[in-house]
């Protein structure tokens, strides 16, 4: 393409050290979106003639024909994706010589990479959306029943399970807004920006961006080339969503040990052992932790990258597609098949249950009891704190004391407080907003279902 400078072909070790074919052709659809509303912007304009753009975007959807239909086989040597298609464009229609007029690579690659980019985040967005209707069946399914809840990974205070499942929801629901964010940050057109400063020839910015579907055109040319901010926000979005699948992974391997076992993971989701018969392994959890660290290092990578670039288009900026893919590919399988798998998690009541009465879970709901009787909470919380000592050392739990015995360490404790010594007394009487009992888990449930 540019040889009238050269007096050489470039190497064959350049060409195949610089081409990026192996990672932009999968945005060649796109690609030939950006280069239909360029040429139609061209006729309008009358830079070129009406019937010369209409030529040039028939042979384009010539050319998405023959890609779609598997017949077009790029080469390395034409370096990338762009350079391809305009080259099998100009053998089908000579005009096609007349594409690349008021354009660069540089804003080219930029305005290719947005559309690609803008239509698997769409599709994401779904994805994110159903497991976050997930989320809420199962807390509707789940709402009544108690599950230990921990602070330190020790026993704190009973709570709903349906409660633990919508404490999800809040987290990937902030994710959906940061994806949102990113739909918005990369909801400008920089065709036109040309190779950093615009053009001498009388394009149509704002053409070419409400065709493709953009709110407007960039602002300035030189931060055109050179941003990649709607890329970090992404890699941000996905690294703080697969944080927070990696903890919603761990807590469920956690609570499928047999230790604790009160998650029943559905078999299809889990794999067995080669030596050992009895295994029944967590494995998708498992990779679904495991991957996050990829979806983090691409942040990193992208943000390295960037970091020390002079304004403004640098080569190096070819290799941000890498770990773009690499993410998008991880969050779309791990937002689909966590989705599956959540919604055939059962839980194990009894094992939940029995596991609470290892605890004094119910210290916090005594304490708040004697508060209510004009005891100073922070007395009440050494009194009772005293019994959990006594209690541990004798192996007794709260559940088997009689009321005589409770009076005998707190003389303020009476026949009434017997009543709230259960697991589900405590879950139903914390019904502050947000917190578990029943009745607030249910309206949670109503809002999340209006704000979905
Ligand atoms: N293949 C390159 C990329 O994807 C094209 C950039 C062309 N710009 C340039 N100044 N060489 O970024």
């Amino acid at each position: 393409m540019w040889h009238g400078r050269f007096s050489k072909d470039t190497a064959e070790t350049v060409q195949d050290f610089t081409q990026s074919l192996d990672i932009d052709w999968r945005m060649a659809e796109a690609d030939i979106t950006g280069s239909i509303a360029h040429a139609k912007m061209l006729g309008a304009t009358g830079i070129l003639t009406p019937e010369e753009s209409a030529k040039i975007v028939d042979g384009l959807m010539k050319v998405a024909d023959e890609i779609r239909g598997g017949s077009f086989k790029p080469s390395a040597k034409l370096e990338d994706v762009h350079m391809n298609i305009e080259a099998r464009l100009t053998e089908i229609e000579p005009l096609g010589a007349k594409l690349h007029t008021a354009r660069s690579r540089n804003d080219q690659v930029a305005t290719t990479t947005r559309i690609y980019l803008r239509s698997r985040l769409r599709a994401l967005r779904e994805n994110l959306r159903e497991l976050l209707r997930v989320l809420v069946a199962n807390a509707e399914r789940h709402t009544d029943i108690i599950i230990p809840g921990y602070t330190h990974m020790q026993q704190a205070q009973p709570v709903s399970m349906g409660h633990y499942w919508l404490s999800w929801f809040e987290a990937f629901r902030r994710d959906l807004r940061r994806l949102d964010f990113v739909l918005d940050s990369l909801d400008e057109c920089p065709l036109g920006a040309g190779a950093l400063a615009g053009s001498t020839l009388p394009i149509d910015r704002e053409m070419t961006s409400e065709l493709l579907g953009f709110s407007h055109p960039t602002r300035n040319s030189l931060d055109t080339v050179a941003n990649r901010d709607y890329m970090t926000d992404y890699h941000y979005f996905a690294s703080v969503f697969m944080i927070h699948i990696s903890r919603l992974c761990n807590d469920l391997i956690t609570w499928n040990s047999q230790e604790l076992g009160f998650i029943v993971l559905p078999d299809d989701f889990c794999t067995g052992s080669s030596m050992m018969p009895q295994k029944k392994n967590p494995d998708v959890l498992e990779l679904a932790r495991g991957k996050a660290g990829q979806v983090i290092g691409n942040l990193v990578d992208l943000m390295i990258t960037l970091k020390g670039l002079p304004m403004t288009y640098n080569r190096d900026l070819q290799e941000d597609k890498r770990g773009l893919w690499s993410s998008l590919d991880t969050v779309e399988a791990v937002v689909k098949i966590i989705a599956e798998l959540l919604s055939q998690v059962d839980v194990d009541e009894g094992l939940a249950l029995a596991g609470l009465e290892k605890g004094y879970s119910l210290a916090t709901d005594v304490a708040e009891y004697l508060v209510m009787k004009g005891v100073p909470f922070r007395e009440a919380h050494m009194m009772v704190g005293r019994l959990v000592g006594w209690c541990t050392a004798n192996h007794v739990a709260f559940e088997d004391m009689t009321l005589e015995q409770w009076q005998e360490h707190i003389p303020e404790v009476d026949a009434a407080m017997m009543d709230i010594l259960s697991v589900r007394e405590s879950v139903r009487r914390r019904n502050v907003y947000g917190g578990t009992g029943f009745e607030q888990v249910r309206r949670q449930i109503e809002e999340a279902k209006s704000r979905l």
